[in-house]
């Protein structure tokens, strides 16, 4: 019988979530610099939001290739290891659950954020177009800018990058991560492997869909091997049509989707991966996901399946009430309302949220939303 509404607890392996409402991975650009270390600030903006069932952090790079935008935090140092920690211990101390987003941007990055301004890495030596990474143009600027032409890993290379992905895992253990998720969505590096468009290698992690799942079936055991598969995540965003042209040449959009999705979401039933998050096109008009494919997604896979995109409480109801969806991710919603769990519970008015302080800047729409009174 599935659950109704979304105030009924959600097993996740060991945890018990308290409601089915989820703060989803959001990009946030406050981490302190240099460094790329998670502060007191971001703590606190953790902590308000705690009360949410499920946590995860913000794409979070694991190593500092990673990086495709200025100001987003890393897991790959001491000192960021030691900042996380401050966000983790303030999340428990309100009883929440917090996971921490592993993010490699892959080829949609520029030679300035990368070590020795080298040109990115990427499966293959194409280049992202119509799509922007944001550059530091001084201690409180930047820019958006095109992404540099990367080269294409060695296979040797791209068994290191496993490894990298090990040791992110490691540190967001001693940072007193609950978990992590990993970040295979929106044309990043994991998902620039599994792209038919983006991955033109002819070496075992190249060609048949098998094979371009390869990548991601690695990395995940080797997070598993950190956390036990129990407390790992892993975050799709499958496109299936799309009348914005711009998202195709991201290499987003795959000839036969379902194929593709279904077939990787086997995978991470077969390895008995703790959830799944499918990220939905969230943009205005975006067409919504076939109802077909989250029932094949329930077919092929018995773990979590958590969905965000333009949630409100009467659709996460629908869909929970379908039985192919079990935890919803909130993402402007949570950004603007950081008690959004009551404020949905009592059916009280929600603050917009500011677009632009979104990313970048200080407490001012970060941390000064107002809490409902009621
Ligand atoms: C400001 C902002 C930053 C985001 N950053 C990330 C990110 O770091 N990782 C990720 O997987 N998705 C990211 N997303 C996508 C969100 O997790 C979520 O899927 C999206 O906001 C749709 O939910 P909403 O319509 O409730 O906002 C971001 C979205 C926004 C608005």
């Amino acid at each position: 019988m599935p659950a109704c509404n979304l105030f009924q607890p959600l097993q996740l392996g060991l945890f018990t979530l308290r409601n089915r409402i989820a703060l989803p991975p959001l990009t946030r650009s406050r981490s302190s610099q240099p460094g790329n270390i998670p502060n007191d600030l971001m703590a606190t903006y953790y902590r308000q939001r705690a009360s949410a069932g499920f946590m995860v952090t913000e794409g979070t790079q694991i190593e500092p290739r990673g990086q495709g935008y200025a100001w987003t935090p890393g897991i790959h140092t001491q000192a960021q290891v030691e900042g996380w920690r401050k966000v983790t211990d303030a999340v428990h101390a309100e009883g929440g659950v917090i996971f921490c987003q592993l993010w490699h941007v892959g080829r949609v990055s520029h030679t300035s954020l990368q070590p020795d301004r080298q040109p990115p890495v990427a499966p293959s030596a194409i280049r992202a177009t119509a799509v922007k990474v944001f550059v530091e143009t001084g201690p409180d600027s930047g820019m958006l800018a095109d992404p540099s032409e990367p080269v294409a890993l060695t296979t040797a290379q791209v068994g290191e990058l496993v490894e990298l992905y090990r040791l992110a895992a490691i540190n967001a253990k001693s940072a007193g991560f609950d978990g992590v998720e990993l970040h295979c969505a929106n044309g990043y590096l994991i998902n620039q492997f599994i792209s038919e468009h983006s991955n033109q290698r002819t070496d075992q992690y190249g060609g048949s869909l098998d094979n371009r799942l390869r990548f991601l079936r690695e990395v995940c055991e080797a997070v598993i091997g950190v956390f036990g598969a129990e407390r790992v995540g892993v975050r799709f965003a499958p496109l299936f049509e799309t009348t914005d042209e711009e998202r195709v040449y991201l290499g987003l959009v795959e000839r036969d989707p379902h194929a593709t999705y279904v077939q990787a979401c086997a995978l991470l039933e077969s390895l008995k991966v703790g959830y799944l998050s499918i990220a939905e096109a969230d943009w205005d008009n975006s067409p919504d996901l076939p109802q077909t494919f989250r029932q094949a997604l329930r077919e092929v896979y018995s773990g979590v399946i958590m969905y965000s995109g333009r949630y409100t409480q009467a659709k996460a109801r629908e869909v929970l009430a379908s039985g192919w969806g079990d935890l919803f991710g909130f993402g402007r919603a949570f950004i603007a309302n950081p008690d959004l769990p009551h404020r949905l519970r009592q059916g009280l008015a929600l603050n917009p949220v500011d677009a632009a302080s979104l990313y970048g800047g200080g407490p001012h729409g970060y941390i000064d939303y107002p809490a409902s009174k009621a």
